[in-house]
């Protein structure tokens, strides 16, 4: 399921399912809202095959989110994490931007893990 309107997104707390790994497009990012300590923080999760990377969703060069659209992360190639302000290029992997206004930072990753087909934000 995908929310067109991100404020509409469930709030996620530590430990819970995001969603399965299958809802994810293979590659492509989700959106979700989480709760952690108090604060209500936008994350975004990426695929790439088997692996997933988590992020807040918070772009390091002015901290506007990164989709243009809900759910659209990643840029035509489908091969870095696209801003969509200024158009910084971060690496899927780290969250190293390698092009852009704010080359050289990376964005705040955010520890999810795989369970039984599940991304999971972890506790
Ligand atoms: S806000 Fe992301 S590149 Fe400027």
């Amino acid at each position: 399921m995908s929310f067109a309107d991100p404020a509409a997104r469930p709030v996620m707390r530590p430990g819970q399912a995001l969603c399965a790994l299958a809802d994810i497009a293979d590659p492509g990012g989700r959106g979700f809202i989480v709760e952690c300590d108090g604060e209500k923080l936008e994350i975004f999760v990426v695929r790439r095959g088997p692996d997933v990377f988590g992020y807040a969703n918070d772009c390091p060069h002015v901290g506007t989110p990164l989709d243009w659209q809900p759910d659209v992360f990643l840029n035509v190639d489908k091969t870095l994490i696209q801003c969509s302000t200024h158009g910084a290029l971060f690496r899927i992997a780290d969250g190293i931007c390698v092009e852009g206004p704010c080359r050289g930072d990376r964005l705040k990753a955010v520890h999810i893990k795989l369970v039984d087909g599940l991304v999971v934000l972890a506790a």
